[in-house]
């Protein structure tokens, strides 16, 4: 059974109206998405800033509420749960943010930040103590790091500390936004071992965020490919990677970078090169239509649904 189903979830975000503005109020930062994630498995969920990962992760986590569609935790419906029913389940679902920097208290110290949590669901203090000791080794600082100020540390240890403050109420489902896309290349690939040996020693199931495909690739089972609001594709992670087949998900990975100079694609070969405006509305066909080499009259007024193609590889499109 799935640990997390979303099901066809929305969000619309309400825009102030100036005197002068009119047209649209809201803005559709996720437009319909369905997404599962198996327990103990990870799902990469990638795409280009500002498609709605973030939004997602917040719906997922009851930082904000759906517009419409559910969410189900362990087989239980939350997107309605009144905050006293969901905070047993609170402790199971944690979120480790895209910035450690702007999302760690600034006047907090390391340990404060990672007993936070606990208190919350009132952990006598010798027993918190003893819990962030523990903590702080599982994701590989020590105890000297403990007094310190998010300021005092790297970005790869502020982001281990945002992982241990993750970790401590012992959850089942870690939402990881874009967790190592400020860091640098050797230090992600340390953090990304990091999640990895965590999840084999508590069985943890990751829902992964990145905006490269390259981040998400050895991390996750499936990958869910995210674009305007909207699911392109969906695949076991090798199968994405080996058979691509939404031209979305061929243009990101022909985006990215390669030293190897026979690997290097021309990102042309699957996007029109002048986006001309066409006058469409975006917002009633398929969010892609505008780029699309192999548009058809249909794509610019219905959404395409996922549609399985093969066993377990899902496409949005009318002609795949
Ligand atoms: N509070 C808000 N009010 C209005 N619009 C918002 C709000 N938060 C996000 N948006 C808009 O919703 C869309 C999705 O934003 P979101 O933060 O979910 O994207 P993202 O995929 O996480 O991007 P990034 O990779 O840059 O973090 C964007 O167009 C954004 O401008
Ligand atoms: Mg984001």
């Amino acid at each position: 059974m799935a640990l997390l189903k979303v099901d066809n979830i929305v969000k619309d975000y309400q825009m102030q109206q100036g005197v002068f503005s009119s047209g649209r109020k809201y803005i559709r930062a996720v437009d319909g998405v369905s997404l599962s994630v198996e327990a103990g498995k990870t799902l990469g969920l990638v795409g280009e800033s500002g498609c709605g990962k973030s939004t997602m992760a917040k719906m997922i986590i009851k930082l904000l509420d759906p517009s419409s569609g559910d969410v189900f935790f362990a087989g239980n419906n939350i997107t309605n749960l009144a905050e006293k029913e969901f905070r047993p389940l609170r402790q199971k679902i944690q979120i480790v943010f895209q910035d450690p920097y702007s999302s760690l208290s600034p006047r907090l110290t390391v340990q404060n930040i990672i007993a936070e949590p606990l208190q919350v669901f009132k952990t006598g203090k010798k027993e918190a103590e003893e819990r962030v000791r523990d903590l702080v080794v599982q994701v590989g600082l020590n105890e000297r790091h403990l007094e310190r100020l998010p300021h005092q540390l790297s970005g790869g240890e502020r982001q281990r500390v945002g992982i241990a403050r993750a970790l401590a109420t012992s959850p089942e489902l870690l939402v990881l936004d874009e967790p190592v896309s400020s860091l640098d290349l050797s230090t992600q690939a340390q953090v990304l071992n990091l999640l990895t040996s965590l999840q084999d020693k508590y069985k943890l199931s990751y829902l992964f965020i990145a905006h490269n495909l390259n981040v998400v690739r050895y991390i996750s089972d499936r990958v869910a490919v995210m674009y305007r609001g909207r699911i392109m594709e969906q695949a076991e992670s090798e199968e994405l990677y080996k058979n691509p087949r939404h031209p979305y998900t061929k243009l990101l990975l022909a985006s990215m970078p390669s030293l190897d100079r026979s690997l290097r694609q021309d990102k042309n070969k699957y996007i029109k090169k002048d986006k001309e405006d066409t006058g469409h509305d975006l917002s009633l066909g398929c969010p892609f239509a505008n780029k699309c080499l192999q548009v058809q009259p249909q794509c610019w007024n219905s959404k395409p649904e996922l549609r399985e193609i093969a066993p377990g590889h899902r496409v949005s499109c009318f002609y795949l």
